[in-house]
């Protein structure tokens, strides 16, 4: 009898529920779950501030890792250590914030060895993401020790990548509206810190190129910033959407600096690609999750906390340890 955060389209929206087995979903591997974590994403889900959900009761999550239960595919066994992210788990199909959920076999990645489940939720959707960034960085052949644009830096995606990057010897500028988090920033391996002020005025279609790279969580008039200040053959992985969905700007960029804008997805990504980015996160040294600040909560918490993420107000990472 799991205890899940059920989701209603009544007042209170979200609330604590024990449930049947029974009354999971019908799906081939039942997880244990040992941690989930709150991504933007997951905010808007339970916040209702955006049509993420749109059948309910549902048990939002779009992370979580455990261990398998019960399986009824023959590449998971009971004890298998493994990851869910994406797939619209937590928007279309119920989720990990829950002491234990039923998934198709095909949403699993396992768990590489030397990672544990709390780490892989420290990272969630958000390290992925990340990591994804700097592969399709890498893939579009950006040179070693470039000096790389981060925006929204102290946000998950944003703070993972600002790691990633630097440790892989790259000069990171990292971009926040949060100026008192600089310090951290800078803990975290960022060479510069800039104020997001600098990126939300009206840009012009070229400014001086500065950048070899940049991942970029924001979108709307940043990202327009961001493209307009590219160096020659500059790399942009666009990622994000939280300044804006819309995107105004010219083609100059493009055709006279050969700036290239790299969409990245992490939800429908294929398996392999999927397990070769987690391989390489667990290639990251411990000490990046030491640095990584984050919050610990049980599911009674979630809901707070969404709201103070919509609201700018966190940083760093929120997991979710569902047994609280
Ligand atoms: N494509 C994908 O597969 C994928 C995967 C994961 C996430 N995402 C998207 O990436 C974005 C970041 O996700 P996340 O989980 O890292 O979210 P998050 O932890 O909430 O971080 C977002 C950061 O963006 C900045 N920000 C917030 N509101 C803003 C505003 N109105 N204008 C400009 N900047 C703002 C803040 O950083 P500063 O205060 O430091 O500026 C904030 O910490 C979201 O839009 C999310 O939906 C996409």
């Amino acid at each position: 009898m799991p205890r899940v955060l059920m989701l209603k389209d009544e007042d209170p929206r979200s609330r604590v529920e024990t449930i049947d087995d029974d009354q999971l979903p019908h799906r081939a591997v039942s997880v244990d779950i040992d941690y989930s974590d709150l991504n933007y994403k997951d905010a808007l889900a339970v916040s209702g501030r955006a049509k993420i959900v749109r059948e309910y009761p549902f048990v939002p999550g779009i992370d979580l890792a455990g261990h398998v239960r019960e399986s009824g595919d023959e590449r998971y066994r009971p004890g298998d250590k493994v990851i869910v992210t994406g797939w619209g788990v937590g928007e279309r199909h119920w989720g990990g914030f829950a002491e234990s959920m039923n998934v198709d076999a095909e949403w699993l990645v396992p768990c590489p060895e030397r990672m544990t489940t709390k780490n892989a939720m420290l990272l969630g959707t958000a390290g992925l993401t990340a990591m994804l960034c700097v592969m399709r960085l890498e893939e579009a052949g950006l040179a070693q020790h470039s000096a790389i644009l981060v925006t929204g830096a102290t946000g998950g995606v944003g703070s993972w990548a600002v790691q990633m990057l630097s440790r892989l010897g790259h000069e990171v500028h990292a971009v926040t509206g949060k100026p008192d988090q600089g310090q951290w920033l800078k803990e975290l391996g960022a060479y510069d810190v800039h104020d997001r002020t600098e990126l939300e005025g009206e840009p012009r279609p070229l400014e001086k190129g500065r950048w070899a790279g940049a991942v970029d969580t924001v979108g709307g008039q940043v990202l327009a910033n961001v493209l307009a200040r590219m160096d020659y053959n500059g790399r942009v992985a666009a990622v994000g959407l939280a300044g804006g969905t819309e995107l105004a700007t010219t083609v100059m960029p493009f055709i006279l600096r050969g700036v290239s804008l790299l969409g990245t997805d992490s939800v429908m990504i294929p398996f392999e690609q999927r397990s070769r980015a987690w391989q390489r996160l667990a290639e990251l040294p411990e000490e990046l999750f030491s640095t990584m600040q984050y919050e610990e909560i049980g599911m009674d918490l979630i809901a707070e906390r969404a709201e103070a993420l919509l609201n700018g107000d966190i940083h760093g990472r929120l997991l979710i340890d569902p047994h609280q």
